[in-house]
């Protein structure tokens, strides 16, 4: 069968869908007309390939609980295998109706109200909102961007904060959102060995995973070793990667029985039982089938970080990016404009006509920041730099 869904160029109206980036603006505070490059899915329609297993589906008629059985198996741990060399077990796997979700159950089945949870700032914001939400305490060791305009992990603060604050769980992003951070084995390793010493339980979020350039590897943390196998919980999701966010589909991996069966005990306490019948019909006809739409996506995704480079270092030099190793979002350092928190929302927002995510979300280390998501068509990012452009020059 051909993949069909292959021009990236096609801009495809989004509105009147009950699209959260484009369908919310005012609601969210935002004027009616402004051009969305905020929360992270993509403007791009998914594979065919995807398209055709979920009208397959719907022809049957029925959709009565369901569940998965080894051909789901197979497809998601293929793809894990092909793609990062990640070795799973059937029994590891535990299906969630989303990433976040996962890592809320996690926050309340490894530690109780009180504890301290470890996350890296300036980190996607739902780390911190799902940790205090669940009266638990937000610790950061916020990540460190050296003069070569990467952010790094500040090892000797990592461990001064777990032992300070009896650190139980650690969230990881890796890769990270939203520096773009394509973590590295020596990295991963010696984070991962102050976790081992201390006892600390690892939540390691790997739904960008997919979204790496040329350069650089996804490492999966938990195939350093089999130790620290033993104490991760992976989360992979094919959400991201062929925009199904809407379709609420997430695979979470758990060697480590004791910790396995903690967090399905939540979950259960939670109520939820099966995942929604297409979610489960997508991710696997993704796995199986989209090698080719995802090879095409990347492709089109280097060409915009290409052109998103070269217009800010021809037109708009006071903006700095963060070059992205990996994951469709990018950093961007407004620092050099000088303007305040509220003068630069109005720059972004009243001015350029722009919904970006503001650094600050982020953590207190994102101020003076704004995080742009270049899933779209070329067009319409070019049409936003050219906004923002404008509205620089009028600053
Ligand atoms: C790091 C990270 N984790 C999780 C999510 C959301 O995952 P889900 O929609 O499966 O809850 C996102 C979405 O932007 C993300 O960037």
């Amino acid at each position: 069968m051909q993949e069909r869904n292959l021009n990236f160029d096609e801009v495809i109206d989004r509105k009147n869908t009950d699209c959260l980036k484009y369908d919310f603006a005012v609601r969210r505070g935002r004027p009616a007309d402004v051009l969305p490059l905020w929360v992270a899915d993509m403007d791009f329609r998914t594979s065919s390939r995807i398209l055709d297993a979920i009208t397959e589906r719907t022809a049957h008629g029925i959709f009565g609980y369901t569940e998965t059985g080894e051909q789901y198996f197979e497809a998601v741990s293929g793809w894990l295998m092909r793609r990062h060399k990640m070795e799973v077990r059937p029994e590891w796997l535990v299906k969630t109706p989303g990433v976040v979700f996962a890592i809320a159950m996690a926050v309340k089945a490894f530690t109780e109200e009180g504890d301290a949870v470890l996350i890296q700032q300036p980190v996607y914001y739902p780390f911190s909102e799902v940790i205090a939400d669940n009266k638990r305490v937000v610790v950061s060791s916020d990540l460190v961007l050296s003069a070569d305009g990467k952010y790094r992990m500040d090892f000797d603060d990592i461990e001064k904060k777990v032992r300070e604050h009896h650190v139980k769980l650690f969230l990881l992003c890796s890769p990270h959102n939203p520096v773009g951070r394509v973590w590295t084995s020596e990295e991963l390793t010696r984070l991962g060995q102050i976790c081992l010493d201390n006892g600390v339980i690892v939540v390691s979020d790997e739904i960008h995973a997919d979204f790496v350039y040329d350069g650089y590897r996804h490492q999966p943390f938990a195939g350093l070793s089999r130790e620290l196998e033993n104490i991760t919980v992976t989360c992979t999701s094919p959400g991201k990667t062929f925009n199904l966010a809407g379709l609420q589909v997430s695979n979470i991996f758990i060697a480590n029985r004791g910790l396995r069966d903690r967090f399905r005990r939540q979950i259960a306490a939670a109520g939820y039982s099966q995942l929604g019948t297409l979610g489960l019909t997508a991710c696997e006809a993704a796995y199986r089938y989209g090698e080719e739409w995802y090879q095409a996506l990347m492709n089109y995704l280097k060409g915009n970080l290409d052109f998103l480079r070269d217009y800010l270092r021809e037109r708009l030099p006071i903006i700095r990016m963060i070059e992205p190793e990996g994951t469709y979002l990018v950093w961007l350092d407004f620092r050099g404009l000088r303007l305040n928190l509220q003068e630069l929302q109005e720059l972004i927002v009243h001015r350029a006509g722009l919904w970006l995510d503001d650094g600050a979300i982020f953590g207190r280390t994102g101020e003076g920041f704004q995080r742009i998501n270049t899933a779209t068509s070329r067009s319409v990012l070019r049409q936003a730099l050219e906004r923002l452009e404008h509205a620089i020059q009028t600053v």
